[in-house]
């Protein structure tokens, strides 16, 4: 079976496909970084403007890479929440008109069960796991006893993790987006300012939420009061701190709920520190931890081809063309929602 997925829910346009047999076949990714990097962050009407320009051609690269024909498809997925609502109808309305005309079923993806199942696309899954799903929008700890059954434990009650290190990154004006840039100046520096961690009371019936505001605030406090720290020493110290919150919250998780698996999703899994960290501390309990390939962390089309073709494989048949887009649909209500069409 060969799935198409769409991918727009924010400030990337791909087009992944995925063929049952032979695995990944393509993932193209137009990414519009350059356009949103004077604004700091992404920009949602231009970010619609750029996917309407930019679809039909990396849709046809994609189909070119994969060596396929339209008509060789099987199944069209595409994100349809959370995200950017105008992004969203893009890419969604796209892979509906060619449900609709090439008479293939259509299957609805959450972007976030994506992100997670990207970590499957070329190993086997194994369950129960608990995923920490990090990115610029997210930053969530899921119980995930099957494909489409979630418990949430936790999320950020403000900043997603990856949101504070494009914050971070403007304060310290080191460009968009911040995450990549830090991970890497970090590593030049040294964990010299001690930072805040805010909601880490172990004991708490909310611990597995997470707050990265006030982080982020106490960063600009010691920029603004300490001109001559270093900027490696700031992207050190919040580095260090971000992630460990991330691995301490993980790691309590896997121990609350005795679970032996441990999967991270999203923009910062690319993250070369929290790749350590967590790897460094699950093995000393002997978990074990799966990290998507870096090409499959930020947004891409390759997850939504994958999830739309186990979410297939759940129903046995495509969904409604009139399941609505939407900018936020939790993803234990995902199933539900989609369902009800
Ligand atoms: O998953 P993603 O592409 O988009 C959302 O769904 O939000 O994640 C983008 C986020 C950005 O905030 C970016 O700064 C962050 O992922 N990111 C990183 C790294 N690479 C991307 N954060 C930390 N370290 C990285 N190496
Ligand atoms: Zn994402």
């Amino acid at each position: 079976m060969i799935v198409l997925g769409i991918e727009s829910s924010c400030d990337d346009t791909s087009v992944g496909i995925f063929d049952s047999r032979e695995g990944l076949l393509s993932n193209v990714v137009s990414s519009q970084i350059k356009l949103h990097e004077e604004w700091g962050g992404v920009y949602p009407e231009l970010a619609a403007r750029e996917h309407t320009k930019n679809i039909t051609s990396v849709l046809d690269i994609a189909l070119k890479e994969a060596n396929k024909n339209i008509k060789d498809i099987d199944v069209i997925s595409a994100t349809i929440t959370p995200g950017l609502i105008v992004s969203l109808v893009i890419g969604s309305s796209v892979a509906k008109t060619l449900s609709a005309v090439l008479d293939k079923p259509f299957v609805p993806v959450h972007h976030i069960e994506a992100h997670i199942f990207a970590n499957f696309i070329e190993k086997k899954e194994d369950y129960p796991f608990i995923a920490l799903v990090v990115s610029g929008g997210h930053t969530e700890l899921y119980l995930v006893e099957e494909f489409g059954k979630y418990r949430l434990l936790g999320k950020t009650i403000d900043d997603a993790v990856g949101e504070a290190y494009d914050k971070v990154a403007r304060i310290l004006n080191l460009g968009f987006p911040g995450g990549p840039i830090i991970d890497k100046l970090a590593k030049k520096g040294t964990h010299s300012i001690h930072l805040p961690k805010p909601l880490s009371r172990k004991k708490s019936e909310h611990r597995f939420n997470f707050s990265f505001s006030g982080l982020k605030t106490a960063v600009l406090r010691e920029v603004e009061k300490n001109k001559l720290c270093k900027p490696e020493d700031i992207a050190c110290s919040f580095q260090e701190t971000a992630v460990e919150i991330l691995v301490e919250k993980t790691l309590d998780a896997v121990k609350t709920f005795n679970i032996k698996k441990i999967v991270v999703a999203g923009g910062v899994s690319a993250n070369s520190r929290l790749r350590e960290r967590l790897n460094e501390e699950a093995k000393k309990e002997g978990i074990e931890v799966d990290f998507p390939h870096l090409s499959l962390c930020t947004d891409n089309g390759a997850m939504v081809a994958f999830a739309g073709y186990k979410r297939f494989l759940k129903k046995q048949s495509g969904y409604s063309l009139l399941i609505e887009t939407k900018a936020k649909i939790p993803l234990e209500k995902f199933e539900e929602y989609i369902n009800s069409f």
